[in-house]
């Protein structure tokens, strides 16, 4: 279930099949967990668990590790964070470093909930995370996650800070033990400008000193969370990284039916509907949404589909970028200003905070800045439904666009910066079965984009073109005796085009990543008994430099087919054509 809190309630809220029907929603996709599986493999070692994606660009250097932090997580549910004190690699010949990456080491036996976690370094939150479910036999798993963009943190001593709320006792017997390690690989060449990390990180998080993590817990859709924060005088460029993730009532909010549907059938489920929109404002004025990429963790659909493929972002749950450099002029002022979240038509519960990335001008005191124009078309929210009972068919649609034009006076010049997000969803939902049968087919379109010029020439642009599909199917059939079975199908999407341009040319990079699982579970009390999952996942990175795909399978924990490839076949771009245009004439 992926969440820190009421992992009991959570149960007791599940629909009980005594009633007429078992109404497949929402509930019933939640985390599951495995008993001591029939199904599991009779071999004795760990199984190792792992998320596809690229490796990481590394140079050739030798890197500088450090071990961080090693802690079991057993009874940390509503504890404070597990501290660490941090000292920069002082003792590292280099203190220029091309690339730094977190690694994140875990073990586990025995049986326990998928759980959510956070790493923090003073505030600033750096990873986000789901834990793998463990079997018996004890699972191994490791993720590595470049962290090069929180430099400038890194090069001071800090306070690392994890939180992963777990709960231990006769029936929930898994411990996380784990280790977390940076790796910090010294530089040729010296890095800057516009391509070079943050010279301050602004941490939008909860202060320390509470018992969970820093992220804000929003619980409903009036729940609005928000921080104070101050800017220096001479910031030239701000961006807010956003992370989040939904849980409980909201783990699949993607399959949340109507409210209207709930009421007129008297059931006691997650509702709302299907669109939710994290809403982020500076100082009450909107700057920026996030419409997240729907991740499943590793208890969600059926558990039995990330053994040993992880879910898309499960293991590195993404985080989302929005560039404020446009409202500088609002906070350059010298005094406090409001950043706050709150997320349309939430339930229960989803975990956000941020992080404000400032590039501070080195040749000069001060800054000054202006926003030219702010645009905001309100979200445009459709609700189709037609159902009669417990079956029926959902049509949600959404769209909307948001454009902040805005200049600042630096010692670079006066640039003018045009920051836009336009985002389109689309999710069709169907009940079937008298309630048991439940298909979503969702999509998301995300697109940001960014152009800074000056009044004589062209600075940088940023464009990122995101598509996140979800096509679930679950039909559930009552066995009688407290048990059901559930066969479900899923396909995940994930498709991210970036196009950098800067003075000098410029570069695209993409990912095209799909999951197809399939597969059924017998589930008693609230227990996995018995089921079989199967996935296959074809991933695709390329960019100027390199390419890299895998097309990978695995079925009842085994591994069927693995093939890695690092040649660049036309065919990758037949989604995104290939697309660089130097001349394009940049609005301003
Ligand atoms: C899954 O694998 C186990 C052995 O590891 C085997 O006993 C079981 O029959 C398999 N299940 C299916 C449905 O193939
Ligand atoms: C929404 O959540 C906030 C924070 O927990 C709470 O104070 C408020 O009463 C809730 N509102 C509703 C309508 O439930
Ligand atoms: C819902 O409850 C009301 C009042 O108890 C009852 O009249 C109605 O028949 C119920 N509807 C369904 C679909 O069970
Ligand atoms: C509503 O659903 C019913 C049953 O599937 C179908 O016959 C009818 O055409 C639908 N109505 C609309 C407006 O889509
Ligand atoms: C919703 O969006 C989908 C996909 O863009 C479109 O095919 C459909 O016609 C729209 N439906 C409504 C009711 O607006
Ligand atoms: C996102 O960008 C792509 C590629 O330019 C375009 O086809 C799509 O319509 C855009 N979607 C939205 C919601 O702006
Ligand atoms: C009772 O549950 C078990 C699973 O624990 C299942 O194998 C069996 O078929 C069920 N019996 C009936 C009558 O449904
Ligand atoms: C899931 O299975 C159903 C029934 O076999 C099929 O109609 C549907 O196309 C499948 N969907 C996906 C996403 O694989
Ligand atoms: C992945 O490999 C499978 C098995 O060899 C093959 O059937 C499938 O076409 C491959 N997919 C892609 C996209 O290459
Ligand atoms: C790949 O590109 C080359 C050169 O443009 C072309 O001749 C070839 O047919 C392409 N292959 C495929 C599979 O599209």
């Amino acid at each position: 279930m992926a969440a820190s809190s009421s992992i009991f309630l959570v149960y007791f809220l599940l629909p009980l099949f005594s009633t007429a029907t078992l109404h497949s929603t929402s509930s019933l996709y939640r985390s599951q967990l495995i008993t001591q599986q029939e199904s599991s493999p009779k071999n004795a070692t760990p199984t190792t668990f792992f998320e596809v994606t690229k490796p990481i660009k590394l140079p050739k250097t030798k890197p500088f590790s450090h071990l961080i932090l090693e802690h079991d997580f057993g009874s940390t549910y509503r504890k404070p964070p597990i501290l660490a004190n941090y000292t920069p690699p002082f003792n590292c010949p280099s203190q220029k470093f091309s690339k730094i990456v977190l690694e994140w080491r875990a073990t586990c036996k025995g049986r326990q909930f998928d759980r959510i976690f956070g790493v923090w370094v003073s505030g600033v939150e750096i990873f986000r995370s789901c834990t793998a479910e463990p079997t018996k036999n004890g699972i191994f798993w490791t993720v590595k996650k470049d962290i090069t963009r929180y430099s400038s943190l890194l090069m001071k001593n800090q306070i690392f800070a994890v939180y992963l709320g777990n709960i231990v006792d006769s029936t929930y017997t898994g411990v996380y033990h784990v280790e977390i390690f940076v790796h910090f690989y010294p530089a040729k060449v010296r890095l800057g400008g516009f391509d070079s990390g943050a010279d301050l990180i602004v941490p939008i998080s909860r202060n320390m000193h509470l018992n969970d993590g820093l992220w804000f817990e929003i619980e409903n859709s009036t729940d609005v969370q928000s921080k104070d924060f101050k800017i220096p005088p001479n910031v030239y460029r701000a961006v807010l990284e956003v992370y989040v993730s939904f849980h409980e009532n909201d783990e699949f909010w993607n399959g949340n039916p109507p409210n209207e549907y709930i009421s007129s059938n008297n059931l006691s489920i997650a509702g709302n509907g299907a669109f939710r929109e994290v809403v982020v404002s500076l100082d009450e004025m909107v700057v920026g949404v996030v419409w997240p990429f729907t991740v499943i963790y590793t208890g969600g659909v059926n558990p039995l589909f990330w053994r040993p493929i992880s879910g898309i972002g499960s293991f590195d749950l993404p985080s989302y970028d929005i560039e404020i450099t446009p409202l500088l002029g609002k906070i350059l002022d010298g005094n406090s200003h409001k950043i706050s979240f709150g997320v349309t038509d939430a339930l229960n519960v989803w975990y956000v905070d941020a992080n404000l990335h400032l590039w501070l001008d080195g040749k000069s005191k001060k800054t000054e800045g202006k926003l030219l124009r702010y645009s905001l078309l309100p979200l445009s929210l459709s609700v189709l439904t037609n159902f009669t009972g417990f079956d029926g068919s959902f049509i949600t649609n959404a769209s909307r666009s948001i454009t902040l034009t805005g200049m600042v006076k630096s010692s670079y010049g006066t640039i003018t910066t045009k920051s836009s997000q336009s985002l389109s969803y689309s999710n069709h939902m169907v009940m079937g079965n008298e309630g048991n049968l439940q298909i979503v087919d969702q999509i998301i379109e995300f697109n940001d984009t960014v152009y800074a010029t000056t009044p004589s020439s062209y600075v940088h642009s940023l464009e990122s073109f995101k598509k996140y599909l979800l096509k679930l199917y679950s039909d559930n059939v009552d066995q009688g005796n407290q048990s059901y079975t559930s066969i479900s199908n899923l396909t995940l999407g994930l498709d991210d085009k970036r196009v950098k341009g800067s003075k000098y040319g410029s570069s695209v990079s993409s990912v095209n990543n799909l999951q197809n699982a399939q597969g059924y579970m017998i589930v008693k009390g609230h227990l996995v008994v018995k089921g079989l999952g199967s996935t296959q996942q074809v991933y695709k990175h390329n960019d100027d430099s390199c390419c890299y795909s895998r097309n990978i399978s695995s079925s009842n924990y085994t591994i069927l087919y693995d093939k890695v490839s690092n040649s660049c076949s036309n065919s990758t771009w037949s989604h995104w054509p290939l697309r660089i245009d130097k001349k394009r004439s940049l609005p301003g």
